[in-house]
């Protein structure tokens, strides 16, 4: 009896001891693997290491809030703020500030492919106290939006991101993981994520740090603008939105280029290309009359040849003070041509024609046959012959109305 009680109370030392080292391994598991366990398994088993771990997920939120709060605050010190056509009363920060029950300015650039809205884009996240939603259907492919069934769920997903509802966005946080370049166009949000890794795809986070932020700027290169309304329409989000169009030649020589491009009938079919061209007029035509105050539209050549007025016209239009940062970037971005082929350092003033020199004139040819109707649209000159098309000024004036 004695030697059985003997070794059993061995036996559950023994136990304790291996229960102890199992419990170990798994706090140590949890504690280094945190950053990849999901939300999902999170809420279905919730140990006590979890518990501990989320607290520290929130102090961690936390304690980047505060900081961005005070970058915010400090880079808006001496901002002037600029009457609001759309009835806004803005005095102060806080009437900005969706935390604090204000309504930030809310900026769109609608464009297309290659249409150089990366530039037009990065002159108004040049701004300190801007957040930048990058293409918030870039998980769609290389594809249009325009019109059901595909619309629903890119307005509902741009609804969300206009609105800081990450939570709704789970899936598109979770692309975001694989696919950096979700977030990487965001200057304040990247900077935050890349000391704050843990962090960074984490629903509550981004949205809490969305909400900080006075101006919010979104590009959209895969919805078609009649598909946008619903945006101008809701009154209360308040948004400025810009046309951004370009010459269907430069469009598709650019898009020679990229291997992503050819594939896709969306990107590379001149009749597709030119029919959206024509169909975004159409709908041009109508917001210029019903919305007057909160959409424009710009050609990318125009404001290549002269960046400097064009980003202040652009800048009022959105309701913005032009930023001391602003002028920098126009001034470091816009004169020479070094960097990559997706850079935006560039000479401003020869990017939009590289299109003359690189087709050859059948290429023309075959694009001004299905584009005609387009180029009229938009004023840019058909090229006539191969010596015509390397000394021509392609641009002409054009009209909003049909
Ligand atoms: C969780 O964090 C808060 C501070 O944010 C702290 O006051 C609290 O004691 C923590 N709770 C646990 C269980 O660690
Ligand atoms: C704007 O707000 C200020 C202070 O909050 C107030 O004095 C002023 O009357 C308001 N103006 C309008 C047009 O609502
Ligand atoms: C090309 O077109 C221009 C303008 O119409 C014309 O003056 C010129 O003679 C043409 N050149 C050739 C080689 O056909």
């Amino acid at each position: 009896m004695s030697r059985r009680r003997v070794s059993s109370t061995k036996i559950s030392k023994r136990l304790s001891f291996f229960g102890l080292v199992v419990v170990a391994s798994i706090c140590i598991f949890f504690l280094v693997f945190n950053q990849r366990t999901s939300n999902y398994i999170e809420h279905r088993f919730q140990s006590p290491v979890q518990i501990y771990r989320n607290n520290l997920t929130q102090m961690e939120i936390h304690e980047v809030i505060e900081m961005q709060k005070k970058i915010l605050e400090r880079e808006l010190e001496d901002y002037n703020y600029p009457l609001d056509k759309t009835g806004l009363n803005v005095s102060s920060f806080d009437d900005l500030m969706m935390e604090k029950g204000g309504r930030p300015m809310r900026s769109i650039i609608l464009a297309t492919w290659r249409s150089g809205s990366t530039f037009l884009g990065d002159v108004l996240q040049a701004h300190p106290a801007n957040f930048y939603h990058y293409e918030p259907l870039l998980d769609f492919g290389i594809t249009q939006v325009r019109g059901s069934p595909m619309s629903h769920r890119a307005i509902k997903n741009i609804n969300a991101l206009f609105n800081c509802q990450y939570h709704k966005l789970e899936s598109y946080l979770y692309f975001g993981r694989t696919h950096p370049w979700v977030f990487n166009h965001n200057t304040q949000l990247w900077r935050q994520c890349q000391s704050h890794k843990r962090i960074c795809w984490n629903s509550d986070f981004v949205t809490k740090f969305c909400r900080l932020f006075p101006f919010q700027s979104m590009k959209l290169v895969r919805l078609r603008l009649k598909v946008a309304e619903f945006l101008l329409k809701q009154k209360k989000l308040g948004v400025r939105m810009v046309l951004l169009v370009r010459d269907p030649r430069g469009l598709l020589q650019s898009r020679k280029h990229r291997d992503w491009c050819p594939k896709s009938p969306d990107c590379s079919e001149p009749a597709r290309v030119c029919a959206d061209l024509v169909s975004d007029y159409e709908a041009a035509v109508n917001y210029k009359k019903k919305y007057p105050n909160n959409f424009m539209v710009v050609r990318y050549e125009d404001f290549s040849l002269d960046p400097y007025t064009n980003t202040e016209n652009l800048y009022k239009f959105y309701g913005l003070d032009l930023h001391k940062k602003v002028k920098y970037f126009l001034d470091t971005h816009t004169s020479r041509d070094f960097g990559g082929v997706s850079s935006t350092f560039r000479n401003s003033k020869t990017a939009p024609f590289h299109w003359r020199n690189d087709l050859a004139f059948e290429e023309v040819e075959e694009i001004q046959s299905v584009c005609s109707n387009a180029m009229r649209l938009w004023g840019y000159q058909l090229a006539l012959n191969h010596t015509h098309q390397k000394e021509f000024h392609p641009l002409m004036d054009y009209q909003l109305e049909l």
